[in-house]
């Protein structure tokens, strides 16, 4: 008898521990289950598309790489990277340089003529060596898909694949002598080590892995967010100002072939970025020695002396003129198209007027004509506070 209480015993045990077992299984699963189900629904993480708005005029293609899209965060993330010291790779005061050392804003992302340290429109980098020339602005380049750089070395037709892409002037700003004379493993784990940014990596780009090809890529999406499209000029073709007679007449000279003969390679009617980002000699010299002009990287005899010609936006902030800076002021450069062209064997066919030396104008269309360089002046764009620096940058007291 007892024998079999025994076993009844142990049989209601096992029940127990079989229900609670049950119920245990029972409450769980639903709470794995959905766990799990949840783990394999959830979304990658995708940061948030930045939306670059056309203005009324300008052109629709976009030069943005595939393998970069601009997002919100990626754009924040380069914009505390180019005013960011640390860039260099170093924390010493006196050795810190980031893109906006060179590139500031209230001179159209040049350096600017009254520059101290930068006297002559050349800039040295960390190691007191000088750049090749002077200095370019950031301005409307998601725009350009000829080529970066006065002789527009950086392009994709550049066969070396390191040369190809506003990204690789990143990288290429950290190691180069004449700019932050760094190198890329500093600067990563430089900027690595900042409490702050690993986070900004994550929100850009998913993971808060720090990699050089990261820096260049939010940095490049950064200076492709900086658009000038609120000058005068902008407002007469939007209809919301009407430009004076002097600055009409200006405007008419400078789209004309008998008058100031300028649009064909800056632009004008139909072209508000005021460059065709193209490359010519427009007859500053008869003779040729620069090492870096656009010959040094086409080869055609051609492209001898030939050099971008530069955006007229903003034009008054980036003297001095030229790729040498050899005209200090605007008005020395309307002298030398009116009166002082050189020929060569080399000038531009689009030079119509190298013959009289110059188009030849007077000292009022002189004038008509810096006024309406002048509506070409964007004070949005030099004071824009999503260009301009953050307050505090990471790790920043
Ligand atoms: C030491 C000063 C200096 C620093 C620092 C510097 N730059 Fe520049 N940058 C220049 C000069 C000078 C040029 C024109 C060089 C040439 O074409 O020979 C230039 C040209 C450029 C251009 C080409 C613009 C065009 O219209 O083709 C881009 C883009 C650019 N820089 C971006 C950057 C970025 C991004 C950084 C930071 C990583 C940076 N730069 C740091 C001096 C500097
Ligand atoms: C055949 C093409 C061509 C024509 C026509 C032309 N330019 Fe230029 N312009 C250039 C080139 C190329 C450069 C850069 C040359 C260099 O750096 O050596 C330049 C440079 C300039 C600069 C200095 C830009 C800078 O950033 O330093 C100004 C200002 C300028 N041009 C204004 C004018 C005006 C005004 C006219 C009409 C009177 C005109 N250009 C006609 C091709 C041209």
């Amino acid at each position: 008898m007892y024998f079999v209480k025994l076993i009844i015993g142990k049989f209601r045990e096992i029940i127990v521990k079989c229900k609670l077992y049950l119920s245990l299984l029972l409450f769980l699963t639903p709470i794995l289950f959905f766990a799990c189900s949840r783990n394999d629904e959830a979304e990658p993480y995708e940061p948030t598309p930045y939306i670059i708005n056309i203005p009324y005029g300008f052109p629709t293609n976009l030069n943005i790489p595939e393998d970069n899209p601009m997002t919100v965060e990626g754009v924040e993330l380069g914009r505390y990277l180019f005013y960011d010291g640390r860039m260099s790779g170093r924390t010493h005061p006196d050795s810190l340089m980031s893109c906006a050392t060179c590139h500031m804003q209230a001179n159209s992302f040049e350096c600017g003529v009254d520059h101290p340290v930068f006297t002559g429109g050349f800039t040295f980098g960390l190691s007191g060596t000088p750049t090749h020339h002077v200095m370019l602005p950031l301005i409307n380049l998601v725009w350009n898909a000829t080529g970066l750089l006065w002789n527009g070395k950086i392009s994709k037709d550049n066969p070396d694949l390191h040369y190809q892409k506003l990204e690789d002037l990143v990288w290429m700003g950290v190691v180069a002598k004449h700019e932050m004379s760094g190198d890329t493993n500093r600067t990563k784990a430089l900027i690595k080590s900042i409490p702050g940014y690993p986070e900004m990596f994550r929100k850009a780009f998913g993971t808060d892995e720090v990699t050089m090809d990261r820096i260049s890529k939010a940095v490049a999406q950064f200076v492709r967010t900086l658009i000038s499209s609120d000058c005068k000029f902008d407002k007469y073709m939007r209809g919301e100002y009407q430009l004076t007679p002097e600055e009409l007449r200006g405007f008419v000279l400078f789209t004309t072939e008998e008058g100031a003969d300028c649009f064909h390679c800056h632009g004008g009617f139909g072209n508000p970025l005021f460059t065709t980002n193209l490359f010519y000699n427009n007859g500053k010299d008869i003779e040729f020695t620069d090492p870096n002009d656009r010959f040094s990287i086409t080869g055609r005899s051609s492209d001898k002396g030939a050099y971008k010609a530069t955006t007229l936006r903003n034009i008054r902030f980036t003297g001095p003129y030229m790729h040498d800076g050899r005209f200090a002021t605007l008005e020395e450069v309307i002298e030398f198209y009116s009166h002082h062209l050189q020929n060569s064997p080399y000038i531009n066919p689009l030079m119509h007027h190298v013959a009289n030396n110059g188009v030849q104008l007077t000292p009022s269309e002189k004038a008509d004509l810096m006024a309406f360089i002048e509506t070409l002046r964007d004070e949005t764009f030099l004071t824009n506070p999503a260009f301009s620096r953050p307050d505090n940058l990471p790790g920043e007291k």
